[in-house]
């Protein structure tokens, strides 16, 4: 049983920016350590501090190297261009063709609070900039061109993933 839910596409707290982490203490080390077993129940490449509800500036990742934690982090360089089928977790069953930058410098802090930077290539520097991403409130649906995201929503709506609960008409009132 994974420790906490993803939260899905139509959750507020996807939508909020996160704050910057002030302290680092035991509270947050469990949150990092919940957040990596989420990962891997899920499973998942990545998971942000928002997608469990948490509205802190961190993100969890393994991409084949063991778990990693980077506490508020900054992208501070980005070159090229790559397009890559790429997913989400709170975006359950879709990916889109999106084109990001293909290279990526990002620096931030590590669990014992020291400064960290990675610069990343490919694979990589697209879940860095995903991660990042969720950090503003920023989901994969906004990085598509507008008649793309105009069917992904579509989409969306048809497998009645993350609805928004309709509006009561008031014309339609039963009394
Ligand atoms: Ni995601």
């Amino acid at each position: 049983m994974a420790a906490y839910d993803i939260r899905i596409i139509g959750d507020p707290v996807l939508r909020q920016k996160a704050r910057d982490v002030t302290d680092i203490d035991g509270a947050l080390v469990r949150l990092v350590d919940d957040m990596i077993e989420t990962m891997y129940e899920a499973p998942g490449v990545g998971v942000a501090a928002p997608q469990v509800g948490v509205q802190k500036r961190l993100f969890v990742w393994d991409i084949g190297d063991g778990p990693n934690a980077m506490i508020n982090p900054e992208i501070i360089e980005s070159d090229g261009e790559w397009t890559f089928e790429e997913g989400c977790l709170s975006v359950p069953g879709l990916s889109w063709e999106i084109v990001r930058p293909k290279l990526v410098h990002v620096v931030g802090r590590d669990l014992d609070g020291n400064e960290v930077s990675y610069e990343a290539d490919e694979f990589e520097a697209r879940m860095f900039q995903h991660e990042l991403d969720h950090l503003e409130g920023t989901l994969l649906v906004d990085r598509l061109d507008p008649e793309t995201r105009k069917e992904a929503l579509a989409t969306l709506r048809d497998l009645q993933i993350g609805a928004e609960p309709a509006k009561p008409s008031r014309g339609l009132r039963l009394r």
